[in-house]
């Protein structure tokens, strides 16, 4: 990575919060003992409560013991990065506030700032005019939006509305952390570092494309908000429609921001419609029950605290969708995701189409399996490709077995750490790169898909369907590809 080489002060609304200390203070750590902070940049927690630099960095201090791993922490770092450390008491909703951040010189002499709003999205508007009366909505000066950004595409107007009267386009950076996951850029490196998986990219040679993102938590003291998002707001419109548009979009002609937003767009604005009683063929709902994981008893969606047994909110969901194009015509696009199910991972598998001709005579024809590609997110980072092989031996003849051909990024690059998403994403609004940022077009056409979902839902009195924790989800979920004779990818 290249460093940041302007030094920038990075201002972050909801600084004590729960995102700040697990995810964002640990990432800027992390860059920091990289050397990829430039001299000057400071860091500086904003919010209501009374606190002073000192405070919070003890605060800071406590959290990176807990969310830094120990044998990547050093005690160099620290000190470097405790004097990068302040703090602006402001109440977002309170305009006169927002003096104390020229107060503390926030972008004096020219430099440039970052605003991450890790906050309710119903402050966006707010805090951005409040910025904007204290002339810190200069060019130089950037907003960071954290998800939710709304709950439907009216509301998601509604912010975008807001923010843009006082910051241009250009200026905001709206974050879905999966984009700065390390495999799924390397699903771009992929792509279009290589001539041998591209000019096999499409209907003709892949049967199909499935994306899962399954989780082993539930809703985690967090019932009040997830109820009201949902697996289909909370993770399809934007982690997972974002993965597909990286699989499915055409080589775009550079890797910056508007050439890659531009492909994605297209893929978005091609994504058939699921509305009416389509819903009911190509999506299925679930909401997870209490059962086993990891050998423990987990308790079921409504025994959560603060929870309300007449909730349809859906804690799984499966769905086809197609997309409309010369190059993915017939080819489903099968997503998952869902809360408390049996193991945790996320995985984009290309399932490739079979041979057209086998040579090989019955006992090996059995054994023929179609091609797959398979791009591992997590819980480890890697790439396999299998492929078929002869089994070893004289007296096995041409005996075929699939082979997997594996690339663990840890292993390959066994002296590199492998940065969390965040660390990626907040240097790259420090280095004004918006290519791994989503832009409103794209916000707005991922939510209109996922309106006409929802809206075939509401019009349905069925519930979604119960399933074990600890389990794969509904049985229909299984069922799903196999209405049109394809399996799920097995973990
Ligand atoms: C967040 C969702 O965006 O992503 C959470 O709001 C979910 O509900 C999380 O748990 C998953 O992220 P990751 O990186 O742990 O897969």
């Amino acid at each position: 990575m290249k460093a940041s080489l302007k030094a920038c002060d990075v201002v972050i609304f909801g600084g004590g919060g729960d995102l700040a200390m697990r995810k964002l203070l640990p990432a800027l750590y992390h860059l920091d003992q990289d050397g990829l902070l430039a001299k000057n940049t400071r860091i500086i927690g904003a919010s209501r409560r009374d606190m002073s630099a000192e405070d919070y960095q003890a605060k800071v201090r406590e959290a990176l013991d807990e969310f830094v791993p120990k044998s990547i922490g050093d005690e160099k770092t620290w000190p470097r990065f405790k004097e990068r450390l302040s703090y602006v008491s402001v109440d977002a909703q309170q305009e006169s506030d927002f003096a104390r951040f020229n107060e503390a010189n926030v972008g004096a002499d020219d430099k440039d700032v970052v605003f991450y709003l890790a906050t309710s999205p119903d402050l966006f508007g707010s805090i951005c005019s409040s910025l904007a009366n204290q002339g810190l909505n200069q060019e130089r000066m950037r907003v960071v939006l954290e998800k939710p950004l709304g709950r439907d595409l009216q509301s998601s107007r509604a912010i975008n509305d807001e923010v843009t009267q006082n910051f241009g386009e250009k200026q905001i950076f709206r974050i879905d952390h999966y984009l700065g996951k390390e495999t799924v850029q390397n699903l771009l490196a992929i792509r279009f570092g290589n001539t041998l998986f591209e000019p096999l990219w499409d209907s003709a040679h892949i049967d199909n494309v499935q994306i899962t993102v399954s989780e082993t938590v539930g809703v985690e003291g967090r019932w009040g908000y997830y109820d009201k998002a949902g697996a289909l707001r909370d993770m399809v419109q934007n982690h997972l429609v974002q993965l597909l548009c990286l699989v499915a979009m055409e080589p775009p002609g550079r890797n910056d921001a508007d050439s890659v937003r531009d492909e994605k767009i297209k893929v978005l604005k091609a994504l058939r419609p699921i509305e009416g009683a389509n819903a009911y063929t190509k999506t299925v709902r679930g909401q997870y029950a209490k059962g086993m994981i990891n050998g423990k008893e987990v308790k079921g969606y409504f025994d959560e605290e603060g929870s309300n047994p007449e909730s349809r909110t859906e804690t799984f969901v499966a769905l086809r969708a197609d997309i409309d194009n010369w190059r993915w015509a017939g080819v489903p696009f099968y997503l998952r995701t869902g809360k408390r199910l049996g193991q945790r991972y996320s995985e984009i598998v290309i399932q490739y189409k079979s041979i057209p001709h086998s040579i090989f005579n019955d006992e090996s024809n059995r054994q023929l399996q179609r091609n797959q590609l398979i791009i591992r997110l997590q819980p480890e980072e890697k790439i396999s490709l299998t492929v078929m092989n002869k089994v070893p031996g004289a007296g096995e003849g041409m005996n075929l077995q699939p082979v997997d051909l594996n690339l663990s990024l840890s292993e390959a690059f066994h002296n590199k750490r492998s940065p969390e998403a965040y660390e990626r994403l907040l240097l790259d609004v420090m280095r004004d790169d918006a290519t791994l940022f989503m832009r409103y077009d794209e916000v707005e056409a991922a939510w209109k898909w996922v309106d006409g979902i929802m809206a075939a839902w509401n019009q349905t009195s069925e519930r979604p369907k119960e399933y074990a924790s600890g389990s794969w989800g509904p049985a229909a979920s299984m069922a799903l590809p196999i209405k049109d004779g394809r399996n799920w990818h097995d973990y």
